[in-house]
Parts: structure tokens; C-alpha cells; sequence
């Protein structure tokens, strides 16, 4: 089984110089979501999770299939004022100024073990403020998993003493 060949590279998107990786090949073909499904599930190792957490907006693709297979409940991660009920907020800084995400605080109990998912790891920011949003609520982060870890980025870095776990590392 080979991960990298459902992965698309292209060139210069969103900006020139950027190679972007399109995970969409690999959406469109239910063989290809299972590999990758049982990639992520296996380096679980069984491990018990209450609450898988997906990060808006490709981090709810396979957050939601995870979280069916694992018998565990699905929350949602959300950029600003996008959900309804009572939230809490964590910011990160990007190249250029700062983002913003958001939770429901009744997503999460005191003591849930938690699944944190997001289709890239980057330069680790946006998984940072999910972990601050998960931890203020009480949650246990078990791992943090990705389709996909851009290494040169050094996302890990910002995660130290946290569980993570890609299916391609590139
Ligand atoms: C991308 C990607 C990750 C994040 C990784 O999301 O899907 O969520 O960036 O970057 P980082 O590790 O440097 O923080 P983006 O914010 O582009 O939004 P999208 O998922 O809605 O496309
Ligand atoms: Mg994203």
C-alpha cells in the first residue's frame, strides 16, 4: 500500500512558490479513504476515545469517520462566530497577523479522551490552539493524528510531550 501516489502536488496554489498537496484524488476513491482510514486507526492501538476533535475545514472529513469507527462522539472545531451554542476561543499567529478557533463548551467532559484531527500538520499552529481549546475544557489529548505532516515545517516542535501520528510524512 502506497499513501503518496493518492496524493495530488500543485504547483504555485493558493501562492506562487507554494506546492500544495490535494488530498482530493484520495477522497474520490473509496479504496484509497479506507488505507488511510486504517493507517490512522492502527497507530491508535486500540487505545479507548470518547471525543475525536476535527479542525474546520478538512479536519472534519476524516475527524467524522474516525470518530464513527471509533464509537466516539465528533466535535467540531470551528473558525469564528460559525457556531451557535456557548464557545471558547484560542488565537494563533499566522505568517501574517493572527487566526482564531473556536469550541463549544459542552463538547468536551473533565477527564474525555480525546482525538485531535486535521488533515495537515504544518507549522503546527493551528493544532496548537485545538490543544489549548481541548486541555481548557478538561480533555486528556491521547494523540493527535494527520493525513499528512509537512516535517520541514517543524510543526512538532510546537506539540512537545504530545502523542502525534501521520500517515505520510513528507
Ligand atoms: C490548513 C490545514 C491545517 C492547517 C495547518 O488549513 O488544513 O488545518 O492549515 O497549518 P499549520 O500547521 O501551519 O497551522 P487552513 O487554515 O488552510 O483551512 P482549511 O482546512 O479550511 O482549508
Ligand atoms: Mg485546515
Amino acid at each position: 500500500m502506497k499513501l503518496e501516489k493518492y496524493i495530488r502536488d500543485i504547483q504555485d496554489f493558493p501562492k506562487e512558490g507554494i506546492l500544495f498537496k490535494d488530498i482530493t484524488p484520495m477522497l474520490n476513491n473509496f479504496e484509497a479513504r479506507q488505507d488511510f482510514l486504517h493507517v490512522l486507526l492502527q497507530s491508535l492501538e486500540n487505545k479507548k476515545i470518547d471525543k475525536v476533535v476535527g479542525i474546520e475545514s478538512r479536519g472534519f472529513l476524516f475527524g467524522m469517520l474516525l470518530a464513527q469507527e471509533l464509537k466516539a462522539g465528533f466535535v467540531p472545531v470551528r473558525k469564528p462566530n460559525k457556531l451557535p451554542f456557548s464557545t471558547l476561543s484560542a488565537s494563533y499567529t499566522l505568517e501574517y497577523g493572527t487566526d482564531t478557533l473556536e469550541i463549544h463548551t459542552d463538547s468536551i467532559n473533565p477527564g474525555d479522551k480525546v482525538l485531535i484531527h486535521d488533515d495537515v500538520l504544518a507549522t503546527g499552529g493551528t493544532a496548537k490552539a485545538v490543544c489549548e481549546l481541548v486541555e481548557k475544557l478538561g480533555g486528556e489529548i491521547v494523540q493527535l493524528n494527520f493525513l499528512m505532516e509537512l516535517h520541514f515545517l517543524k510543526g512538532r516542535d510546537k506539540l512537545k510531550n504530545k502523542n502525534i501520528f501521520a500517515a505520510i510524512t513528507y
